[in-house]
Protein backbone atom coordinates (compact mmCIF):
# COMPACT_ATOMS: atom_id res chain seq x y z
CA UNK A 1 0.00 0.00 0.00
CA UNK A 2 1.25 3.56 -0.86
CA UNK A 3 2.45 5.74 2.57
CA UNK A 4 2.91 9.15 2.31
CA UNK A 5 5.49 10.31 4.89
CA UNK A 6 4.46 8.11 7.22
CA UNK A 7 3.07 4.52 7.67
CA UNK A 8 -0.08 5.78 9.07
CA UNK A 9 -0.70 7.99 6.12
CA UNK A 10 -2.19 5.82 3.24
CA UNK A 11 -4.08 6.30 -0.13
CA UNK A 12 -7.31 3.80 -0.49
CA UNK A 13 -8.45 2.29 -3.27
CA UNK A 14 -12.02 4.74 -3.04
CA UNK A 15 -8.88 7.64 -3.83
CA UNK A 16 -9.08 8.94 0.04
CA UNK A 17 -6.55 9.46 1.95
CA UNK A 18 -6.96 6.96 5.15
CA UNK A 19 -5.33 8.12 8.36
CA UNK A 20 -4.53 5.56 11.29
CA UNK A 21 -6.53 3.17 8.86
CA UNK A 22 -9.62 5.12 9.26
CA UNK A 23 -11.16 7.04 5.84
CA UNK A 24 -10.37 10.90 5.92
CA UNK A 25 -13.19 11.71 4.60
CA UNK A 26 -15.59 10.28 6.80
CA UNK A 27 -13.81 11.14 9.57
CA UNK A 28 -14.54 15.11 7.96
CA UNK A 29 -18.11 13.94 7.00
CA UNK A 30 -18.96 13.05 11.10
CA UNK A 31 -16.91 15.74 12.70
CA UNK A 32 -16.69 18.96 10.33
CA UNK A 33 -13.80 20.78 9.39
CA UNK A 34 -11.29 22.03 10.41
CA UNK A 35 -10.63 19.37 12.64
CA UNK A 36 -7.61 17.68 14.26
CA UNK A 37 -7.00 13.87 14.04
CA UNK A 38 -4.40 12.33 16.55
CA UNK A 39 -3.98 8.92 15.84
CA UNK A 40 -3.56 7.32 19.79
CA UNK A 41 -2.16 4.12 19.23
CA UNK A 42 1.19 6.36 17.19
CA UNK A 43 1.57 8.27 20.22
CA UNK A 44 1.44 5.27 22.79
CA UNK A 45 3.83 3.15 20.57
CA UNK A 46 6.21 6.50 20.79
CA UNK A 47 5.83 6.68 24.31
CA UNK A 48 6.85 3.11 24.64
CA UNK A 49 9.57 3.69 21.98
CA UNK A 50 11.48 5.57 24.88
CA UNK A 51 10.18 3.93 27.61
CA UNK A 52 11.37 0.70 26.76
CA UNK A 53 14.68 2.36 25.86
CA UNK A 54 15.46 4.19 28.63
CA UNK A 55 14.56 0.84 30.37
CA UNK A 56 16.38 -1.27 28.94
CA UNK A 57 19.71 0.71 28.72
CA UNK A 58 19.59 2.51 31.92
CA UNK A 59 17.30 0.75 34.29
CA UNK A 60 13.68 0.85 35.88
CA UNK A 61 13.46 4.12 37.07
CA UNK A 62 14.62 6.07 34.24
CA UNK A 63 11.75 7.45 31.98
CA UNK A 64 10.17 9.54 29.42
CA UNK A 65 8.64 12.87 30.31
CA UNK A 66 6.01 13.68 27.52
CA UNK A 67 6.76 17.84 26.88
CA UNK A 68 3.31 18.87 26.67
CA UNK A 69 3.88 22.23 25.37
CA UNK A 70 3.54 20.29 22.25
CA UNK A 71 -0.02 18.89 22.73
CA UNK A 72 -2.11 19.31 25.65
CA UNK A 73 -5.51 18.50 26.86
CA UNK A 74 -7.14 16.08 29.57
CA UNK A 75 -7.00 13.34 27.56
CA UNK A 76 -3.46 12.91 26.51
CA UNK A 77 -2.34 13.36 29.99
CA UNK A 78 -4.07 10.38 30.50
CA UNK A 79 -2.70 8.88 28.19
CA UNK A 80 0.65 9.80 29.12
CA UNK A 81 0.16 8.29 32.72
CA UNK A 82 -1.61 5.40 31.51
CA UNK A 83 1.67 4.71 30.05
CA UNK A 84 3.53 4.77 33.04
CA UNK A 85 5.69 7.69 32.24
CA UNK A 86 5.99 11.47 33.29
CA UNK A 87 5.28 14.89 32.11
CA UNK A 88 6.78 18.45 31.42
CA UNK A 89 4.63 21.15 32.58
CA UNK A 90 5.54 24.51 31.64
CA UNK A 91 2.65 26.92 33.05
CA UNK A 92 0.41 26.47 35.79
CA UNK A 93 -2.20 25.87 32.75
CA UNK A 94 -0.85 23.25 31.68
CA UNK A 95 -0.11 22.25 35.39
CA UNK A 96 -3.74 22.67 36.12
CA UNK A 97 -4.74 20.60 33.03
CA UNK A 98 -2.76 17.66 34.27
CA UNK A 99 -4.34 18.11 37.89
CA UNK A 100 -8.05 17.91 35.88
CA UNK A 101 -7.03 14.61 34.27
CA UNK A 102 -5.70 12.95 37.63
CA UNK A 103 -2.32 12.87 36.46
CA UNK A 104 0.31 11.72 39.11
CA UNK A 105 1.67 14.63 39.69
CA UNK A 106 4.88 13.31 41.30
CA UNK A 107 5.65 12.55 37.89
CA UNK A 108 5.45 16.28 36.97
CA UNK A 109 8.16 18.80 36.15
CA UNK A 110 7.25 22.13 36.31
CA UNK A 111 9.52 24.25 33.78
CA UNK A 112 10.23 27.37 32.42
CA UNK A 113 11.96 30.33 32.85
CA UNK A 114 10.21 33.20 34.87
CA UNK A 115 7.40 30.94 37.44
CA UNK A 116 6.03 33.37 39.46
CA UNK A 117 5.20 33.36 43.33
CA UNK A 118 1.58 32.52 42.71
CA UNK A 119 2.53 29.60 40.27
CA UNK A 120 5.55 28.20 42.57
CA UNK A 121 3.12 28.12 45.33
CA UNK A 122 -0.21 26.55 42.84
CA UNK A 123 2.25 23.88 41.87
CA UNK A 124 3.26 23.11 45.64
CA UNK A 125 -0.47 22.82 47.15
CA UNK A 126 -1.18 20.45 43.89
CA UNK A 127 2.06 18.38 44.99
CA UNK A 128 4.40 19.04 42.20
CA UNK A 129 6.98 16.24 41.71
CA UNK A 130 9.84 18.46 40.62
CA UNK A 131 10.41 21.87 39.68
CA UNK A 132 13.39 21.96 36.99
CA UNK A 133 14.81 25.25 38.60
CA UNK A 134 15.98 28.10 35.65
CA UNK A 135 17.80 30.91 37.92
CA UNK A 136 19.12 31.50 41.38
CA UNK A 137 15.61 34.24 42.12
CA UNK A 138 13.40 31.27 41.99
CA UNK A 139 15.64 29.19 43.88
CA UNK A 140 14.86 31.46 46.64
CA UNK A 141 11.67 31.69 45.85
CA UNK A 142 10.85 27.49 45.78
CA UNK A 143 12.89 27.70 49.05
CA UNK A 144 10.29 30.30 50.68
CA UNK A 145 7.36 28.45 49.26
CA UNK A 146 8.15 24.74 50.41
CA UNK A 147 9.64 26.20 53.65
CA UNK A 148 5.94 27.70 54.07
CA UNK A 149 4.33 24.45 52.91
CA UNK A 150 6.31 22.73 55.59
CA UNK A 151 8.05 20.34 52.68
CA UNK A 152 11.65 19.82 51.38
CA UNK A 153 10.82 20.57 47.26
CA UNK A 154 12.68 18.14 44.52
CA UNK A 155 14.05 19.86 42.09
CA UNK A 156 16.88 19.66 38.99
CA UNK A 157 18.43 22.77 37.99
CA UNK A 158 18.62 23.87 34.52
CA UNK A 159 21.88 23.88 33.05
CA UNK A 160 22.84 25.72 29.75
CA UNK A 161 25.68 23.39 28.20
CA UNK A 162 26.53 25.90 25.77
CA UNK A 163 25.46 24.52 22.34
CA UNK A 164 24.18 25.47 19.27
CA UNK A 165 22.59 22.54 17.88
CA UNK A 166 22.31 23.75 13.88
CA UNK A 167 18.54 23.91 14.09
CA UNK A 168 15.92 27.27 13.69
CA UNK A 169 17.48 29.98 16.24
CA UNK A 170 13.99 30.76 17.54
CA UNK A 171 13.54 26.99 18.71
CA UNK A 172 17.57 26.44 19.75
CA UNK A 173 17.74 26.93 23.52
CA UNK A 174 21.11 25.40 24.68
CA UNK A 175 23.29 28.02 23.94
CA UNK A 176 25.25 30.51 26.52
CA UNK A 177 23.33 33.49 25.54
CA UNK A 178 20.27 31.45 25.98
CA UNK A 179 17.35 32.95 28.02
CA UNK A 180 17.08 29.55 30.13
CA UNK A 181 19.13 28.46 32.70
CA UNK A 182 22.31 29.14 33.78
CA UNK A 183 25.57 28.34 31.69
CA UNK A 184 28.18 25.90 32.96
CA UNK A 185 31.05 28.52 31.22
CA UNK A 186 30.23 31.72 33.25
CA UNK A 187 30.20 29.51 36.30
CA UNK A 188 26.76 30.60 37.23
CA UNK A 189 25.78 26.83 37.20
CA UNK A 190 28.45 25.92 39.53
CA UNK A 191 27.28 29.08 41.81
CA UNK A 192 23.88 27.91 41.87
CA UNK A 193 24.38 24.36 42.60
CA UNK A 194 26.34 25.17 45.88
CA UNK A 195 23.35 27.47 46.40
CA UNK A 196 21.00 24.81 46.18
CA UNK A 197 22.80 22.42 48.21
CA UNK A 198 22.50 25.11 51.22
CA UNK A 199 18.66 25.23 51.20
CA UNK A 200 17.30 24.27 53.76
CA UNK A 201 13.57 23.25 52.30
CA UNK A 202 15.50 22.16 48.73
CA UNK A 203 16.36 18.56 47.80
CA UNK A 204 18.30 18.91 45.16
CA UNK A 205 18.17 15.52 42.87
CA UNK A 206 20.48 16.39 39.78
CA UNK A 207 20.23 18.64 36.34
CA UNK A 208 18.33 19.09 32.94
CA UNK A 209 19.77 20.36 29.84
CA UNK A 210 17.73 21.14 26.71
CA UNK A 211 19.35 21.79 23.22
CA UNK A 212 16.80 22.43 20.66
CA UNK A 213 14.10 20.97 18.87
CA UNK A 214 13.56 19.67 15.56
CA UNK A 215 17.34 18.15 15.48
CA UNK A 216 18.17 15.09 13.09
CA UNK A 217 21.75 15.11 14.29
CA UNK A 218 23.03 12.65 17.11
CA UNK A 219 25.90 14.77 17.49
CA UNK A 220 24.48 17.73 19.47
CA UNK A 221 23.09 15.32 21.73
CA UNK A 222 25.89 13.30 22.79
CA UNK A 223 28.07 16.36 22.68
CA UNK A 224 25.22 17.82 25.42
CA UNK A 225 25.55 14.19 27.05
CA UNK A 226 29.37 14.66 27.67
CA UNK A 227 29.23 18.18 28.95
CA UNK A 228 26.53 17.43 30.95
CA UNK A 229 28.22 14.16 32.82
CA UNK A 230 31.64 16.21 33.01
CA UNK A 231 29.74 18.72 35.15
CA UNK A 232 28.36 15.87 37.03
CA UNK A 233 32.20 14.83 37.67
CA UNK A 234 33.05 18.16 38.48
CA UNK A 235 30.16 18.99 41.09
CA UNK A 236 31.02 15.69 42.70
CA UNK A 237 34.65 16.27 43.00
CA UNK A 238 34.40 20.56 44.33
CA UNK A 239 30.78 19.87 46.40
CA UNK A 240 30.88 16.46 47.00
CA UNK A 241 27.43 16.04 45.35
CA UNK A 242 26.60 12.87 44.12
CA UNK A 243 23.31 14.11 41.37
CA UNK A 244 20.42 10.75 41.18
CA UNK A 245 19.03 12.57 37.94
CA UNK A 246 20.61 13.54 34.48
CA UNK A 247 17.21 14.95 32.61
CA UNK A 248 18.26 15.14 29.17
CA UNK A 249 15.39 17.34 27.99
CA UNK A 250 13.77 16.91 24.08
CA UNK A 251 14.28 17.77 20.86
CA UNK A 252 14.33 14.81 18.09
CA UNK A 253 13.36 15.77 14.60
CA UNK A 254 10.48 14.53 13.13
CA UNK A 255 10.12 13.97 9.04
CA UNK A 256 7.67 16.45 8.21
CA UNK A 257 8.15 16.24 4.34
CA UNK A 258 9.16 13.19 1.78
CA UNK A 259 12.77 15.25 1.71
CA UNK A 260 13.17 14.96 5.68
CA UNK A 261 15.39 11.77 6.91
CA UNK A 262 13.14 8.91 9.21
CA UNK A 263 14.13 9.24 11.99
CA UNK A 264 14.02 6.45 14.40
CA UNK A 265 13.68 7.15 18.34
CA UNK A 266 14.64 4.03 19.46
CA UNK A 267 17.88 3.86 18.08
CA UNK A 268 18.83 7.49 18.74
CA UNK A 269 17.65 7.19 22.36
CA UNK A 270 19.84 4.17 22.47
CA UNK A 271 22.48 5.74 20.93
CA UNK A 272 22.17 8.86 23.17
CA UNK A 273 21.82 6.31 26.57
CA UNK A 274 25.38 3.91 25.18
CA UNK A 275 26.99 6.73 25.35
CA UNK A 276 25.84 7.84 28.44
CA UNK A 277 26.66 4.59 30.41
CA UNK A 278 30.08 4.60 28.75
CA UNK A 279 30.81 8.75 29.58
CA UNK A 280 29.64 7.75 33.18
CA UNK A 281 32.05 5.18 33.30
CA UNK A 282 34.81 6.76 32.31
CA UNK A 283 34.03 9.63 34.68
CA UNK A 284 33.83 7.06 37.68
CA UNK A 285 30.05 8.83 37.97
CA UNK A 286 27.71 6.70 39.44
CA UNK A 287 24.90 6.12 36.66
CA UNK A 288 21.72 8.30 37.39
CA UNK A 289 18.35 7.68 36.59
CA UNK A 290 17.56 9.74 32.74
CA UNK A 291 14.83 10.88 31.92
CA UNK A 292 14.42 12.82 28.11
CA UNK A 293 11.56 15.33 27.24
CA UNK A 294 10.22 14.22 24.39
CA UNK A 295 7.09 16.63 22.80
CA UNK A 296 7.67 16.41 18.98
CA UNK A 297 8.55 13.37 18.51
CA UNK A 298 6.08 11.56 20.76
CA UNK A 299 2.97 13.58 18.74
CA UNK A 300 3.95 15.38 15.53
CA UNK A 301 3.28 12.29 13.18
CA UNK A 302 0.75 10.69 15.48
CA UNK A 303 -1.85 14.13 13.89
CA UNK A 304 -3.12 15.13 10.79
CA UNK A 305 -5.54 18.57 10.23
CA UNK A 306 -8.45 18.45 7.59
CA UNK A 307 -9.78 21.78 6.29
CA UNK A 308 -12.49 22.52 3.34
CA UNK A 309 -11.48 24.45 0.84
CA UNK A 310 -13.51 27.86 -0.08
CA UNK A 311 -12.17 30.01 -3.15
CA UNK A 312 -9.38 28.81 -5.25
CA UNK A 313 -7.31 32.03 -6.57
CA UNK A 314 -5.54 31.91 -9.98
CA UNK A 315 -3.47 35.32 -10.68
CA UNK A 316 -2.48 34.65 -13.90
CA UNK A 317 1.28 34.99 -14.24
CA UNK A 318 1.74 35.27 -10.57
CA UNK A 319 0.44 32.60 -7.94
CA UNK A 320 -2.27 30.22 -7.49
CA UNK A 321 -4.21 30.60 -3.75
CA UNK A 322 -5.81 27.84 -2.42
CA UNK A 323 -8.06 29.45 0.86
CA UNK A 324 -9.47 26.76 3.33
CA UNK A 325 -11.38 27.41 6.72
CA UNK A 326 -8.37 27.37 9.37
CA UNK A 327 -5.05 28.46 8.95
CA UNK A 328 -2.30 30.41 10.86
CA UNK A 329 -5.23 30.54 13.46
CA UNK A 330 -4.92 26.04 14.52
CA UNK A 331 -1.47 25.98 12.70
CA UNK A 332 0.96 29.23 12.76
CA UNK A 333 4.51 27.57 11.86
CA UNK A 334 4.82 28.29 8.71
CA UNK A 335 3.93 32.07 9.75
CA UNK A 336 6.52 31.97 12.43
CA UNK A 337 9.04 29.33 11.21
CA UNK A 338 8.18 28.56 7.76
CA UNK A 339 8.13 25.22 8.45
CA UNK A 340 7.93 22.93 5.67
CA UNK A 341 4.61 20.41 5.46
CA UNK A 342 2.80 17.94 3.44
CA UNK A 343 -0.56 18.98 1.70
CA UNK A 344 -2.77 16.85 -0.21
CA UNK A 345 -6.03 16.60 -1.49
CA UNK A 346 -7.43 14.22 1.14
CA UNK A 347 -11.16 13.41 -1.28
CA UNK A 348 -8.77 13.13 -4.31
CA UNK A 349 -5.85 11.71 -3.50
CA UNK A 350 -4.55 9.71 -5.86
CA UNK A 351 -5.16 12.16 -8.95
CA UNK A 352 -2.26 13.73 -10.51
CA UNK A 353 -1.31 17.82 -9.45
CA UNK A 354 -1.82 19.62 -11.96
CA UNK A 355 0.01 22.76 -10.77
CA UNK A 356 1.41 24.44 -7.55
CA UNK A 357 -0.94 26.33 -5.07
CA UNK A 358 -0.32 28.52 -1.77
CA UNK A 359 -2.87 27.49 0.62
CA UNK A 360 -3.66 30.32 2.56
CA UNK A 361 -5.89 30.78 5.99
CA UNK A 362 -9.08 32.28 6.51
CA UNK A 363 -7.13 35.30 8.59
CA UNK A 364 -7.34 39.02 7.16
CA UNK A 365 -3.59 38.69 7.03
CA UNK A 366 -1.42 38.31 4.06
CA UNK A 367 0.92 35.79 6.22
CA UNK A 368 -1.67 33.45 6.80
CA UNK A 369 -0.10 30.60 5.08
CA UNK A 370 -0.24 27.56 5.85
CA UNK A 371 2.57 26.79 3.16
CA UNK A 372 3.81 27.74 -0.17
CA UNK A 373 3.56 26.37 -3.92
CA UNK A 374 2.44 22.58 -3.16
CA UNK A 375 1.39 20.36 -5.92
CA UNK A 376 -2.17 19.61 -6.26
CA UNK A 377 -4.50 18.27 -8.60
CA UNK A 378 -6.78 21.21 -9.05
CA UNK A 379 -8.56 22.02 -6.08
CA UNK A 380 -12.15 22.88 -5.87
CA UNK A 381 -14.61 24.92 -3.56
CA UNK A 382 -16.03 21.74 -0.81
CA UNK A 383 -12.52 19.78 -1.56
CA UNK A 384 -10.98 18.33 1.12
CA UNK A 385 -7.55 19.70 2.39
CA UNK A 386 -5.31 17.25 4.62
CA UNK A 387 -1.82 19.11 6.38
CA UNK A 388 -0.15 15.82 7.60
CA UNK A 389 2.30 15.58 10.86
CA UNK A 390 0.62 18.41 12.70
CA UNK A 391 0.89 16.50 15.89
CA UNK A 392 2.93 18.42 17.87
CA UNK A 393 2.51 22.31 18.29
CA UNK A 394 -0.11 23.01 16.61
CA UNK A 395 -3.30 22.76 18.55
CA UNK A 396 -1.11 23.75 21.74
CA UNK A 397 0.15 26.86 19.48
CA UNK A 398 -3.52 27.82 18.24
CA UNK A 399 -5.11 30.73 18.84
CA UNK A 400 -8.49 33.10 18.69
CA UNK A 401 -6.86 35.76 16.32
CA UNK A 402 -9.99 37.16 14.40
CA UNK A 403 -12.06 35.50 17.40
CA UNK A 404 -11.64 32.44 14.97
CA UNK A 405 -13.04 29.19 16.96
CA UNK A 406 -10.13 26.41 17.72
CA UNK A 407 -10.75 23.55 16.25
CA UNK A 408 -11.85 19.99 17.66
CA UNK A 409 -9.18 17.33 18.53
CA UNK A 410 -10.38 13.47 17.66
CA UNK A 411 -8.75 10.73 18.58
CA UNK A 412 -8.13 7.66 16.48
CA UNK A 413 -7.67 4.21 18.21
CA UNK A 414 -8.19 0.58 17.12
CA UNK A 415 -10.18 2.13 13.99
CA UNK A 416 -12.43 4.29 15.85
CA UNK A 417 -12.55 7.40 16.34
CA UNK A 418 -14.00 9.73 19.59
CA UNK A 419 -13.89 13.74 20.55
CA UNK A 420 -11.24 14.52 23.19
CA UNK A 421 -11.90 18.43 22.91
CA UNK A 422 -15.25 19.84 20.99
CA UNK A 423 -15.61 22.81 18.84
CA UNK A 424 -15.01 26.24 20.48
CA UNK A 425 -18.26 27.56 20.10
CA UNK A 426 -18.77 31.23 19.95
CA UNK A 427 -19.75 31.29 23.59
CA UNK A 428 -16.64 30.31 24.20
CA UNK A 429 -15.07 33.62 22.62
CA UNK A 430 -17.33 35.83 24.71
CA UNK A 431 -16.57 33.62 28.17
CA UNK A 432 -14.17 35.91 29.16
CA UNK A 433 -15.97 39.69 28.15
CA UNK A 434 -17.70 41.53 30.96
N1 LIG B 1 12.02 20.20 27.22
C1 LIG B 1 12.16 21.52 27.22
C2 LIG B 1 12.74 22.18 28.40
C3 LIG B 1 11.75 22.29 26.13
O1 LIG B 1 11.91 23.61 26.13
C4 LIG B 1 11.17 21.65 25.00
C5 LIG B 1 10.71 22.42 23.85
C6 LIG B 1 11.02 20.25 25.04
C7 LIG B 1 11.48 19.55 26.16
C8 LIG B 1 10.42 19.48 23.92
O2 LIG B 1 11.16 19.55 22.75
P1 LIG B 1 10.73 18.66 21.48
O3 LIG B 1 10.98 17.22 21.81
O4 LIG B 1 9.28 18.90 21.24
O5 LIG B 1 11.58 19.15 20.38
N2 LIG B 1 7.04 25.91 19.03
C9 LIG B 1 8.21 25.33 18.40
C10 LIG B 1 8.90 24.36 19.32
C11 LIG B 1 9.35 25.00 20.61
C12 LIG B 1 10.00 23.99 21.51
C13 LIG B 1 10.21 24.57 22.87
N3 LIG B 1 10.74 23.67 23.82
C14 LIG B 1 7.80 24.66 17.09
O6 LIG B 1 6.62 24.72 16.76
O7 LIG B 1 8.64 24.11 16.39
Amino acid sequence: MRTIVHNNVTVGENGHLFFAGMDTTELAEAYGTPVILIDEDRVRARIREYRDTLRACIGESSMPLFASKALSFKELYRIVASEGVGTDIVSPGELYTAVCAGFPMERAFFHGNNKTDADIAYAIQNGIGYFVVDNPEELDAIDTEAGRAGIRQKILLRITPGIDPHTHQKISTGGVDSKFGSAIETGLAERITRMALDKENIELCGFHCHIGSQIFEIEPFVLAADIMIGFLADMRDKLGFTASVLNLGGGIGVRYVESDPEISVTQNVKAICDHVRATCEKHGVTLPTVYMEPGRSIVADAGMTLYTVGSVKEIEGFKNYVSIDGGMTDNPRYTLYQSAYTVLLANRADEPADALYTVGGRCCESGDIIQENVSLPHPERGDLLAVLVTGAYNYSMASNYNRVTRPPVVLLRNGESRLAVRRERFEDLVACDI
